[in-house]
């Protein structure tokens, strides 16, 4: 199947090819049922929320989970993208429309939430930290997850944790970016790592970016 990741007008954490990247694992697994932990400007989540209705109709579900700009559980712990401080465009006109003309600060709520609005009746955007609202979610059918929220030791190690109690047995995929050489974050391969180890797990490297681990 083609898949085409689409960049619109808004930051992504995949750039160039990276999204065609991500999109062929979801084709290769096809999914109804998506979560992802970090859903920045939503760029990721459009793109998924159309090639899941493609391959399922309106039978499909998203849930993504961020801080949408509030508060984190620990200051000391987290790695943030520079851009969320203070949203700075290196394409001057689009700093002029969303800094001055629209005042919109693409990482809010209300913004993703306005970006996703025709898949309205299949999505579910819930702010917060991933280490206090992911063990309040029914993950029970979760087919797919892509863990790109809190890049911290600590963080990535529960988000794991929680994904796993929930999924074990299911053979759902747990997609974490930033573990391979093109984008290592230590943190982040250092909870991985440690985490599989203690549960034996598996964990395959896609294009030396992302880790995938089949639960
Ligand atoms: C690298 S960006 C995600 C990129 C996105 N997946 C994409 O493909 O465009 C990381 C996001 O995680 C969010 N985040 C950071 N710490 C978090 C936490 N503890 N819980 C939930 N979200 C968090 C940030 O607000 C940010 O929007």
């Amino acid at each position: 199947m083609k898949v085409n990741y689409k960049s619109y007008w808004r930051k992504s954490g995949l750039k160039g090819n990276w999204g065609n990247i991500f999109l062929k694992q979801l084709s290769e697994h096809k999914p109804k049922n998506f979560l992802e932990i970090g859903v920045f400007c939503g760029v990721t989540a459009k793109n998924v929320c159309k090639f899941l209705k493609e391959i399922n109709g309106d039978n499909f579900k998203y849930i993504g989970i961020d801080l949408f700009g509030g508060e984190k559980i620990s200051n000391n712990d987290e790695i943030e993208p520079k851009f969320l401080k203070n949203q700075k465009f290196s394409n001057p006109i689009k700093n002029l429309v969303y800094n001055y003309i629209l005042r919109e600060k693409l990482n809010s709520l209300k913004s993703v939430e306005n970006f996703l609005k025709e898949y309205k009746n299949n999505i579910q955007l819930i702010q917060g930290d991933s280490n206090m609202i992911l063990k309040s979610l029914d993950l029970q059918n979760i087919e797919f997850a892509f863990i790109d929220g809190g890049h911290s030791y600590k963080t990535v190690q529960n988000d794991l944790d929680i994904l796993y109690k929930n999924l074990k047995g299911k053979k759902s995929v747990l997609l974490c970016d930033d573990y391979g050489k093109e984008g290592e974050i230590t943190e982040v391969k250092n909870a991985i790592d440690d985490y599989v180890k203690i549960k034996n797990l598996k964990v395959e490297v896609i294009e030396n970016r992302f880790a995938k681990i089949i639960v």
